[in-house]
């Protein structure tokens, strides 16, 4: 089938491609003209794991377009643009607005749009409405994909959803996506059809449950430091119970990245417009819990080291999670700035990020108090501590004998409890983890 995908992000170009790998013949779209000319010629324009392979095993059938006029002649459109957050924490609308703006002249009758990007519940309704007269229908379909397995959770994801409209329309859109996503639906993918404003709410209501699992592991974090208890072994036990589950109770530096925060400040700002915003009031709890975890290493660096001006802080990670070189509202390039902010020399390392922090530190004012590096023992060389703010794998394999020998001063702040506490302390380090010590 013919199918085109409308902004190529992490989720749209993902998406293009493993459309691509089903089968289908995709053409994605994008206003970005840089990101377009990387994926024409074959290179992914972020990392993530298995798409570079997935779009060269695909060349064939895809091809990429600033141009909306390209969508004419596809049977499905996927809408696929970003949502970013507003200043009043809401959900900024303008891509998804404009993009089906934009596509209306290339719709005709029997096309179906198909909306993964995050919205606020009430949207598909609406843009039911400005699609309605070219004859092509809508129905919504949210995207669960993580970063850093972004290929794998779109052609094996562990649940389709379908927000369709409750008439003949909404069997036939259903039909025609069950026709899409086949060869998914072939291996006993679970499928649940509800109407749009269930759709709509199940992304929110899961990013918004994975939030508040992650803020109470880190309260329970924070009651361990004042008890001296062990968060980690806390969340082993409590992760026994199958009612509770150990996923997604890592207790550190707390929950960042281009989903999560934003969500679940969009999915509190529209309840109060819906005037039941006290039923998402605990969302702002959650939100206070992660936002001071940031803060806790800034405070275990003080109360180890005293003044921080003049320090050199060597920070191991600056993306907001491991295999992803995705900085938004990253923790790690969090805690960079407020060091470099403090009067601190920060040497930050990261194996794929060092480029976007690096605009973003020279955005901020901040390029002569921070130097990146790909090497993270060079930048714990002579350092007075070492902050562990991302949990790459190379960084939690690091043999702590052979650090100990490059800083100043032997200190790791494990801001997401990954290290071998043990270990580090037995090569002389004072440990000091995120509930844990
Ligand atoms: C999240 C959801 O997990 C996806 O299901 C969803 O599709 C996606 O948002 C989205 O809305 O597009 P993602 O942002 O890729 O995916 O990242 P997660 O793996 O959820 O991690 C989010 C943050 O939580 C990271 O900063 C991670 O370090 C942190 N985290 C995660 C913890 O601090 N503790 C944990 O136990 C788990």
């Amino acid at each position: 089938m013919k199918l085109s995908v409308i902004g190529c992000g992490y989720l749209g170009a993902v998406h293009a491609a493993s459309m691509a790998e089903l089968g289908h013949e995709v053409t994605g779209i994008d206003v970005d003209p840089e990101r377009i000319a990387s994926l024409a010629t074959g290179v992914a324009p972020f990392h993530e794991p298995g798409f570079n392979d997935l779009l060269a095993a695909n060349q064939q059938r895809l091809s990429f377009s600033t141009d909306m006029s390209a969508a004419h002649g596809c049977r499905v459109h996927f809408l696929a643009v970003g949502t970013p957050q507003s200043p009043d924490g809401s959900v900024d609308m303008t891509y998804v607005n404009q993009a089906v703006s934009d596509l209306l002249p290339y719709l005709k009758p029997g096309d179906l749009v198909v909306g993964k990007s995050t919205v606020p519940v009430g949207t598909a309704e609406r843009l039911l409405q400005m699609v309605a007269p070219t004859g092509a229908h809508l129905m919504w379909n949210p995207e669960f994909l993580r970063e850093g397995f972004a290929v794998e959770d779109t052609l094996a994801p562990d649940r389709l959803v379908y927000g369709v409209t409750d008439d003949e329309a909404g069997i036939k859109d259903t039909a025609l996506l069950d026709e899409v996503y086949a060869a998914i639906l072939a291996k006993n993918t679970p499928r649940l059809v509800m109407n749009f404003a269930t759709a709509e709410l199940v992304k929110v209501a899961a990013n918004s449950f994975l939030a508040t699992k992650i803020s109470f592991i880190n309260a329970m974090a924070e009651i361990a430091d004042a008890t001296g208890a062990n968060v980690t072994q806390l969340a082993d036990a409590i992760g026994h119970d199958d009612r509770i589950g150990r996923r997604f109770l890592n207790a550190g530096i707390g929950f960042g990245g281009g989903c999560l925060p934003k969500d679940i400040r969009g999915f509190a700002a529209r309840a109060t417009e819906l005037g039941v915003g006290d039923a998402l009031s605990f969302l702002q709890d959650v939100d206070d819990i992660n936002l001071r975890r940031r803060a806790r290493v800034q405070d275990i660096l003080v109360a180890e080291l005293g003044e921080l001006k003049g320090k050199k802080i060597a920070v191991w990670g600056l993306a907001f999670k491991p295999d992803s070189d995705d900085i938004r509202d990253s923790p790690a390039l969090d805690i960079v700035e407020s060091l470099a902010r403090a009067g601190v020399h920060v040497t930050g390392s990261d194996p794929e990020a060092t480029g976007p922090a690096s605009r973003r530190i020279a955005a901020a004012g901040l390029s002569d108090s921070v130097t990146l590096a790909v090497d993270h023992l060079g930048a714990a060389q002579d350092a007075d501590a070492i902050v562990v703010a991302t949990e790459w794998k190379h960084f939690r394999t690091t043999d702590p004998v052979s650090v100990a020998g490059h800083v100043k001063n032997a200190l790791v702040v494990d801001g997401r409890n990954c290290l071998d506490s043990d270990a580090w302390k037995d090569a002389g380090f004072v440990y000091r983890g995120m509930g844990r010590s």
